[in-house]
């Protein structure tokens, strides 16, 4: 038996609902094709996918970042307003491609309002300007009569936008990127983008851009330029299964992950700030094939469980996160033409979104262990949030072992269970299982209510599988 013990006083930090972001790049079928398709049957009149939108509503990001990726670091957002007709047709070297420009920074805001969700927007520091990033900030949350916010109003968008994180570049560090700097020629652009910006508009929150394996010189220069401007430090983190088993995949995914956020923590905790920098992760995810594309696994999507249950964890240092990405690139959901399914990948994040409270807990697990091959290990993996509203607790399990069920018992440490539990499972019987265009419904959740019991719930994890349980507190 694995004994799990929960205390709705034992509260570690508040849980930021921003570690359920997403994110949209101009890349491959993620906008176009994606959550704008003009002349497919299932978009609107204005191109938007309908059926794209739905499964983001239902998903619920609380933000979105945009544009890229990569793809932003030869960007210029002024090719992407105003009059369609007018726009360019550029040759886009992040991903060998053509830009038509016709999706663009208002397009992109409109599809926010409609999910609803925030925009997060990440400014060129490859390519472009400081003095093109202020202007793009001026634009976007600009409310006086000055050009680049009059130029808004001009294309018919009277109200700001009101953008309230942006990021300052993207992968900056790495050889890949489209004007790539060193950390001290990066620290250097980035804190007098940084002024001109909180200028324009001191309500914002700015995220530098943390280095692509954590390496303590470049994120230490990069504190030390930003410290009293910057109030995140980005990490970017994608597993890839490689050659590995599966169950060497789960186990070892989980250590990577403890192992980069705690490096990183480590990183930042070792600076004297002037005002508090979080972590955010601005894009997580499994990396997938070349081309970004094919099907995940259950496997991948416990691995989704895996970060936000780290998430969960270091609740107090991880205050944002976006999985990369929404649609078609490394996707929650795939679309063709006129049809679309949701991924492995996309079930974790809808159920950690909508059951869990904004209180993390300090959880105690007494869990098997289980050998497979070179790995032993312990069964589970396990997180509590609290919903003080509620008065609810949730419980977010990963049986990482793929040939056991593991049978789970919570007890209650304080207080009582009151009333109807509801565990939801998400399960298959391969952890290779994926879901397709011809297969929608393989992998999915199950759903099921648990006998009351004031003191202790039980239920059977199945091998690889995510539980969920929400369980009433007599308050
Ligand atoms: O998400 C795909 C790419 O991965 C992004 O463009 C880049 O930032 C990262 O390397």
């Amino acid at each position: 038996m694995n004994r799990i013990k929960v205390d709705s006083e034992r509260q570690t930090a508040s849980v930021d609902p921003r570690i359920y972001g997403n994110f949209v790049e101009h890349l491959g079928r993620c906008v176009y094709g994606g959550i704008y398709d003009p002349g497919s049957p299932r978009s609107d009149a204005d191109g938007m996918r309908l059926d794209v939108l739905e499964a983001t509503q239902r998903l619920a990001p609380t933000q979105v970042r945009y544009p890229g990726g990569n793809f932003v670091s030869g960007y210029h957002w002024l090719d992407g307003v105003g009059p369609r007709d007018a726009r360019p047709r550029r040759m886009e070297l992040a991903w060998h491609t053509v830009e038509t420009n016709q999706f663009g920074t208002n397009e992109f805001v409109q599809w926010c309002r409609r999910v609803p969700t925030e925009p997060v927007f990440c400014v060129n520091l490859g390519t472009g300007t400081i003095e093109e990033a202020r202007d793009w900030l001026e634009y976007c949350n600009g409310t006086g009569d000055t050009h680049f916010a009059q130029l808004r109003r001009s294309h018919g968008f009277g109200e700001p936008h009101g953008i309230r994180v942006w990021d300052l570049g993207n992968e900056i560090d790495g050889d890949w990127q489209i004007g790539a700097k060193t950390a001290e020629e990066y620290g250097r652009a980035a804190v007098e983008c940084a002024k001109l910006m909180k200028w324009t508009d001191p309500s914002i929150e700015l995220v530098a851009c943390g280095d692509s394996f954590a390496r303590d010189d470049w994120n230490r220069t990069v504190l030390r330029h930003l410290n009293g401007w910057a109030n995140y430090l980005s990490v970017h983190m994608y597993i890839g299964r490689q050659n590995r088993d599966v169950q060497a995949y789960l186990v070892e995914s989980r250590a990577q992950i403890e192992r980069r956020i705690s490096r990183v923590a480590a990183q930042i905790t070792a600076e004297e700030l002037r005002q508090p920098i979080a972590i955010a992760f601005d894009e997580w995810g499994m990396w997938l094939g070349k081309d970004h594309g094919g099907e995940y696994t259950l496997a991948d999507g416990l691995v989704a469980a895996l970060y936000l249950n780290a998430f969960i964890r270091h609740a107090s240092m991880v205050r944002m996160a976006n999985y990369a990405q929404l649609v078609n690139v490394i996707p929650a959901l795939s679309t063709t033409r006129d049809d679309l399914f949701l991924q492995a990948t996309y079930f974790p994040l809808e159920l950690f979104r909508h059951h869990n409270g904004p209180v993390a807990l300090d959880v105690w697990c007494d869990a098997e262990t289980f050998t497979s091959g070179d790995h032993t290990a312990p069964a589970l993996d396990v997180t509590a949030t609290l919903d003080p509203g509620k008065a609810q607790v949730t419980l977010n399990l990963v049986n990482l072992d793929t040939s056991e069920a593991r049978d789970v018992s919570v007890e209650c440490q304080h207080g009582a269970f009151k009333g109807r539990a509801m565990l939801s499972i998400l399960a298959c019987d391969s952890p290779d299982a994926t879901n397709g265009f011809d297969a929608k419904d393989r992998v999915a959740v199950d759903t099921f209510a648990l006998a009351p019991r004031p003191d202790r719930l039980t239920f059977e994890a199945p091998p690889h599988s995510l539980c969920v349980l929400r369980a009433p507190l007599d308050a």
